[in-house]
């Protein structure tokens, strides 16, 4: 594998190869992990990453399309197998998460949903717990989980994955970095993402970019938490290497809140932007044309799906797969560091991104309880630059804690 170029603080440099990252005990080697959704894009790519960076790994692809799973089996070979689970179905749940060391929960959308089921059976279970989730109220509803996963003495982290997951990672290690280095203060957040086309991922992901238009953008600006219009505020970032300048949009993505209240930055926003260019104009549209409790209704949101996604598919071959994050943060000196990411494929990179969260908790860094990323009872300090390491294997372009001279003067 090429090497990635990897500068976790602007004063050193190290390289992230697969032989540079720690080696992993037999215990975790042996450990059963089950991968909720593994039928399906993320989950499947997720399973693929671990058994690439733990081969003895065993591995259980979970869902309810027994030809997928027994075709990603057979792919991973030996130690993996195949169970049938509807989430829905608590008893099949419960009865799949025996002798698991850790669920994967990539079984989305998690948009409009009313449950916690997988992870409510994850401490009912005593499994250790991690999930791809994308939205605001899902990942909360998950943190009132605290005190029972406490008490269960359950390790869990709620929005894992690239963006969010990895994003948020960069974020605490930009403030960190920031805090540690200077006198000043973090001002400014921005996450910024770029990903062409589906990205490569499966017909879940369209359902949730509708479902996310349906929904107010909540960004803080000053310390006071404010409302914008989904897909709104466009702006032209540069994404450096291999995916140049692209148009972004803001959206309403949890990593917002959660770093505004954990890393405590005054102002915090989201932007996300996609390829061909159209497909931006076509999401604006949506957001003016159709109500927001269209947009919010997953049934009819799944027939929109239904009706675009063959022409969305057609496009990706045009567009390709490529997924770049940049996060960006402003001190009240004008010190301006900023982190980025930047890979050929979602659908590769959000895996490994997955898998890097997973081998994680599987090496005891999570406390038990239900956390954020940034949290450091999550991922602690020390145990960050591994991830890094891990989740940027195969990126075309990673750095963190690039100083930049360059202000954008936004106001949230
Ligand atoms: N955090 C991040 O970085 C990140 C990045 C990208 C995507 N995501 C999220 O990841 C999720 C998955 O995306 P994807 O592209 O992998 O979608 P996908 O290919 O459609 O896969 C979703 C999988 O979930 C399974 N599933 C759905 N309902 C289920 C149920 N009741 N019981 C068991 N399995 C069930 C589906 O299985 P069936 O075949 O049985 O329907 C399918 O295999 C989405 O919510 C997306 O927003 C997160």
């Amino acid at each position: 594998m090429a090497p990635t170029s990897l500068s976790l603080n602007f004063n050193f440099k190290v390289t992230a190869t697969a032989t540079n990252l720690p080696e992993l005990s037999e215990k975790i080697r042996n450990s059963r992990v089950l991968v909720l959704g593994g039928t399906g894009r993320v989950g499947g790519s997720t399973a693929t990453a671990l058994s690439n960076l733990c081969p003895d790994l065993r591995i259980i692809v979970a869902g309810r399309n027994r030809e997928k799973g027994e075709a990603l089996v057979a792919k991973l070979g030996g130690n993996s197998g195949f169970a049938h689970v509807d989430f829905n179905d608590v008893n099949s749940l419960e009865t799949a998460l025996e002798g698991v060391d850790l669920v994967v929960h990539a079984a989305g959308p998690f948009q409009q949903t009313e449950k916690c089921s997988v992870l409510e059976a994850a401490i009912n279970t005593k499994t250790a717990y991690i999930d791809v989730c994308d939205d605001t109220d899902y990942s909360r509803r998950a943190k009132s989980f605290m005190s029972r996963a406490l008490a269960a003495n359950v390790p869990a982290i709620t929005t894992t994955g690239i963006y969010p997951g990895v994003s948020n990672v960069m974020a605490a290690e930009l403030v960190r970095v920031a805090e540690s280095e200077t006198e000043v203060k973090p001002e400014k957040l921005r996450f910024y993402y770029y990903t062409a086309g589906t990205g490569g991922a499966g017909p879940t992901i369209l359902a949730t970019s509708f479902l996310l238009l349906g929904e107010e953008v909540v960004a803080y600006n000053k310390g006071e938490k404010i409302k914008l219009k989904p897909y709104s505020g466009m702006l032209k970032i540069d994404f450096g290497r291999g995916i140049g300048k692209r148009d972004v949009y803001l959206l309403n993505l949890p990593e917002v809140r959660s770093a505004h209240e954990i890393l405590g930055v005054p102002s915090v926003s989201a932007r996300f932007g996609t390829a061909p260019f159209f497909w931006n104009w076509g999401m604006e549209a949506m957001t003016k044309l159709l109500p927001s409790e269209y947009l919010r209704d997953r049934s009819k949101v799944q027939r929109l799906v239904e009706l675009f996604d063959p022409v969305v598919r057609a496009m990706d071959g045009m567009a390709g797969e490529r997924v770049s994050m940049r996060v960006d943060l402003e001190c009240s000196s004008g010190r301006h560091t900023v982190g980025i990411f930047s890979h050929k494929s979602l659908s590769v990179s959000v895996g490994i991104s997955t898998a890097a969260f997973a081998l994680a908790v599987l090496e005891g860094s999570t406390q038990p309880g239900v956390w954020f990323p940034e949290e450091t009872q999550g991922i602690p300090i020390e145990a960050r630059e591994v991830l890094l390491k891990r989740a940027s294997q195969g990126t075309i372009n990673f750095a963190m804690n690039k100083l930049t001279f360059l202000s954008l003067c936004l106001f949230y």
